[in-house]
C-alpha cells in the first residue's frame, strides 16, 4: 500500500514513524515533510495547502491512502476534493471541519446538543459586545471565530483587557477575516487535557489521554505557542472521568453532527478543562493534536494503518470487534526544542548538534518538526524544531531519560521547557 502523510511537522513525523511499522504499508511519501521524516519517507516539494497538486500527485502515483496532519487544507475541502476522485482519504470534510474552522459554529452545536462547554455569547458587532463585556465582567475570554494559527483566544483576567481584545480582534483585525464575528465566554477554572478519537461518524476509537504545555516558559508563564511538550497518559483522567468525556463530550457532538447530515470520519482533538463541575469543552479541533500526538503514538501498540482504514471504509465497529487496540502501559513525555523567539519571530538555518548521539539511546524517539535535511546535517527551519521523546516505566522515569538525552542537543538559540509532565508529578504525588 502507499501512504502519502501531508504536512510538516512534529505530529507528521509521528505519524510516519508509525505508519512505516505496518505491514500493510510499501511505501510512504510525505508532503512537504521535513529533515527528520525524509529518513522515513520521500518528501514531495508541495506545500500542504496545494490541494490540486496534491490531488494531482495522489491521482498520478496511486496513493492507496491519504492522511492529513494540519487543519488548514482540511478546512479548505481536501478530503472533498480526494473523494470525488474516489481517492480514500482520512479527514474530515469541508462541512464537517468548521467544527474547529468556526467557534461560532462549534459553540452553537454544543449549545445544541448539550454538550457541557463555558457559556457564551456570540456578537458580529463590537459596541454590543462592549456591553456585555461590561455587565459580565473579568475574567472572560474572547474567541475570534476563524482560524487564526492557534492564537485567536485572549483569556482577559481584566475588564480592560477584554475590551482591548474587542478592539484588537474586531476593529483592528489582527486576524483578519477570522475576527469577523466573535465569542465571548465564561473563563473556566481547572486542569486542562485533551482526548483525542478517531471516528467513523458512528463508532469511536479513542486514543490514550495526555496533556499539553501551551505556555512558552516554565510554570505555564509567557505566550501561548503551538504546545511545548505533552505527556502520556495523565493521571488526571481517571477510567470515570475518561468514560464521561466519551459519553457526554465526544459521542454527544458526532451524534449531533450526524443529525445536522454531516458525517464526520477522522480524528477528532476535544481540549477539555477538567472544572469542579465536571469536564468541559474548550475547542474542538478536527485533527491529531500536536505535540500530543508525539507523546501518544510511540505507546500505541496496534496497526494505526488498519483503524485509519476501518475508519475511512466507514467499518469502525467491525474493527473494534475483530481487532486488540492496546497501548504500552509505560508514560511517555515529549520536550519540545524551539528557536530563539518562538512562539514570536525567529531565524532559521541554525545547524543541530548531538542527534547522532541520542539516535540509539533506549526507549528515546527524536521526531523533527521545522527541521531540514542539507548535505548530511540537519538545519533549523521552524519555530517548533524537535519533540524529544521518551518513554519510561512511570512517568517520573520517563521525564528523567527524556531530559537526559534532551541535553545532549544544541542549536544556537535553543530553548525548551525545563518542567513538561510536572503536573502529573504533582497530581501522583497528592494521591500516593
Ligand atoms: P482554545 O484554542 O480555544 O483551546 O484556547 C486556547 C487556550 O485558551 C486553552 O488551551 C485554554 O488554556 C485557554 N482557554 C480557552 N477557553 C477558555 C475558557 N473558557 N476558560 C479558560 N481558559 C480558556
Ligand atoms: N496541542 C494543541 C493542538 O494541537 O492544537
Amino acid at each position: 500500500m502507499r501512504v502519502l502523510v501531508i504536512g510538516s511537522g512534529g505530529r507528521e513525523h509521528a505519524l510516519v514513524w508509525k505508519i512505516a511499522q505496518s505491514k500493510l504499508v510499501d511505501k510512504i511519501f510525505c508532503s512537504p515533510g521535513n529533515g527528520g521524516i525524509s529518513e522515513l519517507a520521500e518528501c514531495l516539494n508541495i506545500k500542504s495547502e496545494d490541494i490540486f497538486s496534491l490531488l494531482e500527485f495522489a491521482r498520478k502515483e496511486k496513493i492507496d491512502l491519504t492522511i492529513v496532519g494540519p487543519e488548514a487544507p482540511l478546512a479548505e475541502g481536501i478530503v472533498d476534493e480526494f473523494k470525488n476522485f474516489k481517492l480514500r482519504i482520512f479527514g474530515p470534510t469541508k462541512l464537517a471541519s468548521r467544527l474547529e474552522a468556526s467557534k461560532v459554529f462549534a459553540k452553537e452545536l454544543m449549545k445544541k446538543y448539550n454538550v457541557p462547554t463555558a457559556d457564551f455569547c456570540i456578537f458580529d458587532n463590537p459596541d454590543e459586545a462592549r456591553r456585555y463585556i461590561e455587565e459580565k465582567k473579568a475574567p472572560l475570554v474572547v474567541k475570534a471565530d476563524g482560524l487564526a494559527q492557534g492564537k485567536g483566544v485572549i483569556v482577559a483576567k481584566t475588564t480592560e483587557e477584554a475590551l482591548n481584545a474587542v478592539k484588537l480582534i474586531m476593529e483592528d483585525r489582527i486576524f483578519g477575516k477570522a475576527g469577523e464575528k466573535i465569542i465571548v465566554e465564561d473563563c473556566l477554572e481547572g486542569e486542562e487535557a485533551s482526548i483525542i478519537v478517531i471516528t467513523d461518524s458512528r463508532e469511536v476509537l479513542p486514543l490514550a489521554s495526555s496533556q499539553d504545555h501551551k505556555r512558552v516558559f516554565d510554570g505555564d508563564r509567557g505566550p501561548n505557542t503551538g504546545g511545548m511538550g505533552a505527556y502520556s497518559p495523565t493521571p488526571l483522567i481517571s477510567e470515570n472521568i475518561f468514560k464521561e468525556i466519551l459519553d457526554k463530550i465526544v459521542y454527544r457532538i458526532i451524534d449531533g453532527l450526524a443529525k445536522e447530515g454531516i458525517d464526520y470520519r477522522g480524528s477528532l482533538y476535544a481540549g477539555i478543562m477538567l472544572t469542579k463541575t465536571g469536564p468541559k469543552v474548550l475547542e474542538f479541533n478536527v485533527r491529531f493534536g500536536d505535540p500530543e500526538t508525539q507523546a501518544i503514538l510511540p505507546r500505541l501498540k496496534s496497526d494505526l494503518v488498519e483503524a485509519i482504514l476501518a475508519v475511512v471504509d466507514g467499518h469502525l465497529t467491525k474493527f473494534k470487534r475483530q481487532n486488540s487496540w492496546g497501548w504500552d502501559e509505560r508514560s511517555c513525555i515529549c520536550v519540545v526544542c524551539a528557536s530563539e523567539g518562538y512562539p514570536g519571530s525567529y531565524e532559521k538555518g541554525k545547524e543541530i548538534f548531538g542527534l547522532e548521539e541520542i539516535k540509539n539511546l533506549k526507549d528515546i524517539i527524536v521526531f523533527h518538526a521545522g527541521t531540514k535535511k542539507q548535505d548530511n546535517r540537519f538545519l533549523t527551519n521552524g519555530g517548533r524544531v524537535l519533540g524529544i521523546t521518551g518513554l519510561g516505566a512511570n512517568i517520573k522515569e520517563a521525564i528523567d531519560r527524556t531530559y537526559e538525552a534532551t541535553k545532549k542537543i544544541y542549536f544556537e538559540g535553543m530553548h525548551y521547557r525545563k518542567d513538561i509532565g510536572y503536573r502529573a508529578l504533582k497530581f501522583t504525588t497528592v494521591r500516593v
